[in-house]
């Protein structure tokens, strides 16, 4: 079987194996502290915290956004991203403060059309996803719309750039999230990091994520949690991080070579590869592709017939119960459709190119009947 993901880590063990030896294995020590400055430095950004998944970082952007800006008034969502942002949303406002954006058909996110993006509500905040890491040039956004208040969740997006920045590093964002789940371009198994170029931000969510302990040993002044990182994880993602390079080469090719053995059906649109938004860089984390003509579940009965696991896109807001209070007058048919016809292939760095040229040949098959 072909697996929709293996997480990489053969280069990469030495820290976290180091960090065993020692005894260091919870939040304390060395690997902390080396994987979040390297990480600083590589996305250019001033503060990162690591956290125990994607999900606490994700979370950690609307508890920055209540205590920086509490007078917010609406909070823009995109549609048909993965369950987290909306869950995380709820875990801090009433459902009553969401309002669910138009999609643009062609990159599955949010629709940027100024026309769109200048009416929207004034003391409002918008949270952005890079959909299938497609991504949403949120500078040109916040130009529009200075008085938007951006948060950024980056969970698929790690690597792709918008106007020559990477994503999770534009000033302009209040703070942004990092997956580094094991499907992720970096992967500490389960895990995640918060970043703000705010100090404030930073220190008040420093607090947070360890019980919103004071200063002083034991005193608590504000609702906490426990969002931290283990020093072995952090070991995976010291060393992942000194040699970044080879692992988004890897990830490049494999999406060069589906381009390469697909070609004609992309030709002659019998595929459709989503486009990029002017000005960006996709992060090439999952490559995905849109047919028109399948239906998701017959095409997974027949991959996986073929040895080869997909994943569905990601369904409207509206297929999930509860959820059902957030309100989502922008919704179409296309929302509702895209599920049926869209679909993840493997994209993990060891992919070799043979194993691709197998799975476009199974997909052109699959095409002929
Ligand atoms: C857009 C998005 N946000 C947040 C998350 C949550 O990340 P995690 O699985 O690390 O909790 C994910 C999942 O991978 C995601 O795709």
């Amino acid at each position: 079987m072909i697996p929709i993901y293996k997480p990489f880590l053969k280069n990469y063990k030495k820290s976290a194996m180091k960090a065993i030896e020692s005894g260091w294995i919870s939040n304390h020590g060395i690997n902390i502290k080396l994987a979040s400055e390297k990480l600083n430095e590589i996305l250019n950004v001033k503060y990162s915290i690591l956290m125990n998944n994607g999900t606490a970082a994700t979370h950690c952007l609307y508890i920055a956004l209540k205590y920086k800006y509490p007078n917010i008034k609406k909070i823009y969502l995109p549609n048909n991203t993965f369950i987290t942002p909306y869950n995380c949303g709820l875990y801090e406002y009433p459902s009553s403060i969401f309002e669910i954006m138009k999609i643009s058909p062609k990159t599955l996110n949010i629709d940027t059309s100024k026309e769109y993006i200048m009416n929207l509500e004034q003391n409002a905040a918008m949270v952005i996803v890079h959909n299938l890491g497609n991504i949403v040039n949120v500078p040109r956004l916040k130009r529009m719309r200075p008085d938007i208040i951006f948060i950024e969740d980056n969970c698929e997006g790690l690597f792709g750039k918008y106007e020559n920045m990477y994503t999770s590093s534009f000033d302009g964002l209040l703070a942004s999230s990092i997956s580094f789940y094991g499907n992720k371009t970096l992967t500490t198994g389960e895990g995640g990091v918060f970043i703000t170029n705010d100090i404030d931000v930073y220190k008040y969510i420093k607090k947070v994520y360890s019980h919103g302990m004071t200063s002083e040993k034991y005193k608590h002044d504000i609702l906490g949690h426990n969002y931290k990182m283990t020093n072995i994880q952090a070991g995976f993602l010291y060393d992942q991080l000194k040699d970044y390079n080879t692992i988004i080469d890897k990830k490049n090719e494999i999406f060069k070579y589906y381009l390469k053995y697909l070609n004609k059906c992309i030709e002659n649109d019998e595929i459709i590869i989503t486009h990029k938004e002017e000005n960006t860089i996709k992060a090439n984390w999952m490559f995905n592709i849109i047919i028109k003509s399948i239906n998701y579940s017959k095409f997974k009965e027949y991959m996986l017939k073929k040895q080869i696991q997909i994943r569905p896109f990601f369904y409207s807001i509206s297929c999930h119960p509860h959820l059902s209070e957030i309100k989502n007058e922008n919704e179409t048919a296309f929302n509702k459709k895209i599920t049926e016809h869209g679909a993840m292939l493997p994209s993990y760095p060891e992919l070799s190119e043979e194993e691709i040229k197998y799975i476009c040949v199974c997909i052109n098959e699959y095409l002929k009947f």
